[in-house]
């Protein structure tokens, strides 16, 4: 396969990241003042360097087996180069495991055997599928994408799994489904969140799209990275990538996908709706309310989290596929 480089360029030396603070109390949170983790990039990231996370252990988490996959060249991005896969893999927000970059070591606690995804709502053809069935009902394609956080950071992430309307096509919704809204595992004991509210977070982790929007060829389930089943860390065994959004639209380890009438109620837009809007496209001409979205730091094929400044791109360069859908 062309894309596999010899070696492939996300087997980089190891690296590690000490872990970002973000000791945040529930009542600033509500006040707005910092926000979560999610605020976490006005805290002193630059000169964050490799730190403490142990190789063995890190590469258990993402040592899985390899998917059948065909390589799609339609998806690609010329100007820069993967992102290692040792940081991609210790450098998450999955916020049930708790509120820094270094989840990926508790994330571990997922249980992912007996998973099923039910897709349901205004559909005619509702449907389960176990996770075999997901791997073998869609034909897996492998994309590479752009990815932008809110936080204004990035990475090029090489992702497996299917475009979201198949799923489409396979429920057949009914004229009345206007959106649909994804739904994260969640179980309290298994999922105990950040440790720095006091309750009264909107779990479960809830994302959703138009209709139209989870119709565009860009809209992606991924359930593999780097050529493997996808790790827990980045939202195995299901999550949902849209490059031309910020990253926080792209629900990982889906147990619903619910096709419904109304805009659904969303995770980081009930918490904090003046700063995570719904749309939540990639605008550089759009500040964050607590900083820029011109630029941002992309994390690139290094063994250590340095990064590079790059300009942020209207849609986070995808404006070619997806602009008309906001005209
Ligand atoms: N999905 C769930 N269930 N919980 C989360 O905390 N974080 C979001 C998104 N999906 C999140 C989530 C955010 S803010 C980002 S930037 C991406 O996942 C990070 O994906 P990655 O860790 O695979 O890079």
């Amino acid at each position: 396969m062309a894309f596999f480089h010899n070696p492939p360029p996300w087997q980089s030396p190891t690296a590690s990241i000490t872990a970002e603070s973000a000791y945040l109390t529930r009542r600033r949170v509500l006040k707005g003042l910092l926000g979560l983790g999610m605020a976490t990039t006005i805290l002193p990231l630059t000169g964050c360097k490799a730190g403490g996370a142990p190789l063995d252990e890190l590469e258990k988490t993402y040592n899985l087996p390899a998917l059948p996959l065909r390589r799609n060249g339609a998806f690609g991005v010329g100007d820069r180069p993967l992102t290692s896969q040792n940081l991609a893999s210790q450098y998450n927000n999955f916020y049930e495991f708790g509120g820094n970059k270094s989840i990926w070591r508790a994330a571990q606690a997922l249980p992912t055997d007996e998973w099923t995804l039910e897709v349901t709502g205004l559909v005619n053809q509702p449907r389960t599928y176990n996770l075999d069935d997901l791997r073998k009902t869609f034909d897996l394609e492998e994309r590479i994408y752009r990815f932008r956080c809110v936080e204004a950071w990035s990475m090029v992430l090489p992702w497996v799994g299917f475009p979201m309307h198949k799923i489409i096509a396979a429920v057949d919704p009914q004229p009345a489904a206007k959106f649909v809204q994804f739904t994260s595992f969640y179980d309290q004991e298994i999922t105990p969140g950040p440790g720095f509210h006091l309750g009264g977070l909107p779990w479960p982790y809830r994302e959703g799209l138009r209709i139209e929007e989870m119709a565009n060829e860009l809209a992606f389930f991924a359930v593999g990275i780097y050529g493997k089943e996808l790790p827990k860390q980045h939202g195995a065994p299901i999550r949902a990538v849209l490059p031309w959004k910020y990253g926080f639209k792209g629900a990982k380890s889906i147990v619903k996908i619910e096709f419904v009438a109304e805009q659904p109620a969303t995770y980081w837009h009930t918490l904090i709706p003046n700063e995570y809007g719904f749309e939540a496209n990639v605008n550089p001409n759009k500040p964050h309310p607590r900083w820029s979205q011109a630029q941002e730091r992309f994390i690139g094929p290094g063994a250590t989290l340095d990064w590079e400044m790059r300009e942020t791109l209207p849609y986070n360069g995808y404006g070619e596929q997806v602009a008309h859908l906001y005209g």
